[in-house]
This record gives structure tokens, C-alpha cells and sequence, in this order.
């Protein structure tokens, strides 16, 4: 099969090579995925506890050490991470009070609603989901004033050399990077949180590695291997279509879909030209592929929790960037791990090291194949338990009760807070 690679002819920088690819396509079958929407599981509660040891403790236990803490200085965080970057989108106040969600940084204290103009999307889903849980009845939050930090937090608010004196709640932070492990409290994102799980008959699926996405990179591998442009997601989509081109286009299918920033003037590239862009591909169609990458964004990406609702393997790239529930994960029970690799025999492996690690999976899907149905398995069921929206909003309860108890002045700060906003205006039930 043939396929032409709709170059975009942006820029005439762009190196403009249109040539016909001659892909390496297993013709793909004509039956579509299947959607199994989830609904509410019924953890054993020692399991729950056990997902809040291995995650959310050990950000508490810097903070229970320095304990008690003052609510005033929440809102003098906020002032001085605003007056180091001002990015108010995504560094938000949230007040819950009385079971209801107000954000107290809203421009316009009439409209309840967050929206692009002030605000996140992460917020503005985190607002939609959580005021119909809350009017539901199903949730209940004891009331609080947190630091709400939906940046990709590659400046790294909370960086042990900041010395903060509160925590911010953060949906990803670093683990292992210079200066030590961030500070922040890890929240769930609540913009990306897929319900449902996703199938195709093993059997039927494409042997090759899939990914569609953003050009985000992290700016960490430069040194490491020794290219200005190391990244995952350029250097894979090059792969991709260096194979295509050479006629063995067998192990990898990723690409971008947008357009990037080419590293056109950087004299060590690993990427040699303008990558072209490829339409965006709706979850439910990764199930077609049994190997799904898991590449960062600029920091984490929120695909991860969506990726275990397939029924296919996820290899994942190394990284020190986490969200809440990755400290539960284990490489080869619940993903497949690649990147920032070394040999046997401890020689560091390239940025290719991928196509070994798939020689590995199609080894085992050929000999051992329940290892890998069992590991599948195992990320399905971990989704199913810990990434659902029902358990997101239950890790939220978890950390805000949490959080209170090393405020002990909390109560009586937010009955004066809620009173100075009411004074100005504000509608507070
Ligand atoms: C921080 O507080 C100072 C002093 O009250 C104020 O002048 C400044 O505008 C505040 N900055 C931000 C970003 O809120
Ligand atoms: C967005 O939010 C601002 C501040 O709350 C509000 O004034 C504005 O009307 C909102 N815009 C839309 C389109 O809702
Ligand atoms: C395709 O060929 C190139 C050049 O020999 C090689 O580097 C690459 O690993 C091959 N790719 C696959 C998937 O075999
Ligand atoms: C790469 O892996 C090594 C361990 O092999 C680790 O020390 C290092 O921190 C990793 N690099 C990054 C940027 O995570």
C-alpha cells in the first residue's frame, strides 16, 4: 500500500521532501473498537488505604514534619509564585465551603464558572465535574483553601529550593531531578479522565508501536544524548518515517499533529527535517495497535490513565515526572519501560533503544503471550480502580482532609476569609 504524507509547506526553512512513502501497513480490518462504559467499583477499602500510603504520603510527610502551618501564608504563596511567573490561568485559589466550589481569584465574582479567559481548562473541567458531583450528593469535601496548580510545573514551583512555607496541590511535579524531589501535594487532573474501557480483538491488532501527538518536549535529554533536539516524540515520528522510506517500516507508527518548532538552526540535530503532520486519532482507534507509546509532554502527559483503558501494552518512556498515582506503578506488571536505557552490560543505549524493547514484546507475545495479557490486564484494572472520575474526587477528599489537619487554624481562618468576601460582594452559601 502507498500512502502520501500531506507535507505542510510552512515556512520555506522547511526542508520540502513530498515524496510517496512506501508504507509498511498491515491492512487494517474493517471492525471497529468496542466501547464498555465504567461505572462506580467497589474497592476494598484496605486496598483504597494502600493506594494512599504508596502516593499521597509521602507528599504529606514533609509537610506533617513541619507542621503547624499558617493559613495566611496560602494566600501569600499565591502572591509571591504570581510575582515570580504571573501565569493566574493556571495558579488558581479554590474555597470549599459548605460543600460548594468558588474560585476566589475570579475576575468577575458574579460568574461562578471558569472559563479561557481567566482561567484553565484543567480548571474549568475540574469546576464542571466537581459541582455535579457535589450537588449529586455523592461527594462530599470538608471545606478548604488550596493553591490550585494546573502548569505543567516545569518551572518547578515547589522545588525543595524555594523553601515554600504551605503546599500548593499540583497535578504533576518532578521526582529525582536536581535540588531534590518537589514539594508540591499531587492532585488528580480532572481535564482528561476517560470513563470508559476500550477493546480490539488482540489478534486482529497491528504490530507496531502507535502514537499521535503534540510536539512537546521536556528539554531534559539534551546532554544525555548528546542532541540539541532529543526528544521522544520528534525523534520516534523521524523513525517512523526513516523506516518507511528505507521499505521496513515494521515497528513504529507515531507522528505529530500539529505543527512544531523544527530545530532547523541547531547545529546537532537528531531530527534532519521538518516532520510532517498527520490528522488526529480518536482514542477508541489506538486499540487497533497492540503497542501504545507513552511519550512525555512537556513535563508528564495526562494520556497515561487513558492509555491503561485499552486493551493493548503501553511501553513507557523513562521520566521523572509524575502524577498522583504513578508511585503505585510497577515496569513490567503494569507497562513496559524504554528510554534513557542501558545495555546488560551497563553501556547506555541510544534514542532508538524501542525497537529492542518491542523485539522483546514480540518475543513474549509469541512464547509467553499470557505475560502480556496479564500485564494488560493489570494497567485495565488499576484504570478501573484508580483513575475512574469517581476515584479521582475520592483522592481529593483524601488529600483536603489531609491538607486541614496541618492548618490548625484553618476553620477559624476561613470563617474571617469567607466573611471579607462576602463583605465585597460575594455570594458564599
Ligand atoms: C502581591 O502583594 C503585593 C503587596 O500587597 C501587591 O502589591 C502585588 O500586586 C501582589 N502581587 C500579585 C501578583 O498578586
Ligand atoms: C469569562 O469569565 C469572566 C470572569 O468571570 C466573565 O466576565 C466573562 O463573561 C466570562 N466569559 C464567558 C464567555 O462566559
Ligand atoms: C530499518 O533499516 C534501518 C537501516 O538499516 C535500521 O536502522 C532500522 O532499525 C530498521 N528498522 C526496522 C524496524 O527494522
Ligand atoms: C536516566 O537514568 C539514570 C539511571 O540510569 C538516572 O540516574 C537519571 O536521573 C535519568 N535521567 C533523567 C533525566 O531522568
Amino acid at each position: 500500500m502507498v500512502s502520501m504524507y500531506g507535507l505542510l509547506a510552512a515556512g520555506a526553512m522547511l526542508l520540502s521532501m513530498a515524496v510517496p512513502i512506501v508504507a509498511a501497513e498491515q491492512s487494517s480490518n474493517s471492525l471497529s473498537y468496542l466501547e464498555v462504559p465504567l461505572g462506580k467499583y467497589r474497592l476494598e477499602h484496605e486496598e483504597w488505604l494502600s493506594f494512599l500510603r504508596e502516593n499521597m504520603d509521602p507528599d504529606f510527610e514533609y509537610w506533617r514534619a513541619r507542621a503547624p502551618l499558617k493559613s495566611a501564608d496560602i494566600l501569600a504563596l499565591h502572591n509571591k509564585t504570581l510575582t515570580r511567573m504571573y501565569i493566574p490561568a493556571v495558579m488558581q485559589l479554590v474555597l470549599i465551603y459548605n460543600n460548594k466550589v468558588y474560585w476566589p481569584a475570579n475576575p468577575d465574582m458574579h460568574r461562578g464558572e471558569p472559563n479561557r479567559t481567566w482561567s484553565s481548562w484543567y480548571n474549568e473541567m475540574f469546576h464542571r465535574r466537581l459541582v455535579k458531583a457535589l450537588a449529586s450528593g455523592r461527594l462530599k469535601l470538608p471545606n478548604a483553601l488550596f493553591l490550585y496548580n494546573t502548569d505543567d510545573n516545569a518551572p518547578r514551583f515547589q522545588a525543595p529550593s524555594t523553601d515554600p512555607s504551605v503546599p500548593m496541590l499540583s497535578i504533576i511535579k518532578s521526582l529525582g531531578l536536581q535540588g531534590g524531589d518537589d514539594l508540591d501535594i499531587l492532585v488528580p487532573q480532572m481535564f482528561n479522565v476517560p470513563n470508559s474501557l476500550y477493546t480490539h480483538p488482540w489478534h486482529l491488532k497491528q504490530d507496531r508501536a502507535f502514537f499521535r501527538g503534540i510536539g512537546f518536549c521536556s528539554n531534559l535529554w539534551q546532554k544525555h544524548y548528546g542532541f540539541d533536539d532529543a526528544c521522544a516524540r520528534l525523534y520516534l515520528s523521524y523513525l517512523t518515517i526513516r523506516d518507511q522510506e528505507l521499505g521496513n517500516g515494521t515497528a513504529l507508527d507515531a507522528a505529530l499533529v500539529e505543527k512544531y518548532p523544527f530545530f532547523e538552526s541547531h547545529p546537532k540535530k537528531s531530527v534532519p527535517f521538518a516532520l510532517p503532520i498527520q490528522p488526529r486519532v480518536e482514542f477508541g482507534e489506538h486499540t487497533r495497535y497492540k503497542w501504545l507509546l507513552h511519550l512525555e509532554g512537556i513535563t508528564a502527559s495526562n494520556r497515561l490513565g487513558q492509555l491503561f483503558l485499552a486493551n493493548s501494552v503501553v511501553l513507557f518512556q523513562r521520566s521523572p515526572y509524575i502524577e498522583y498515582f504513578y508511585r503505585s506503578l510497577r515496569p513490567w506488571q503494569h507497562y513496559v519501560p524504554f528510554w534513557n536505557a542501558t545495555a546488560a552490560d551497563g553501556t547506555p543505549l541510544g534514542m532508538d533503544d524501542v525497537y529492542g524493547t518491542l523485539a522483546e514484546l514480540r518475543r513474549l507475545d509469541r512464547e509467553q503471550p499470557e505475560r502480556l495479557q496479564e500485564m494488560v490486564r493489570h494497567a485495565n484494572n488499576f484504570a478501573i480502580k484508580f483513575l475512574t472520575p469517581y476515584a479521582r474526587f475520592r483522592y481529593y477528599n483524601a488529600v483536603l482532609t489531609n491538607y486541614r489537619k496541618l492548618f490548625p487554624d484553618h476553620d477559624a481562618f476561613l470563617e474571617q476569609y469567607v466573611a471579607g468576601l462576602r463583605a465585597k460582594g460575594w455570594k458564599i452559601d
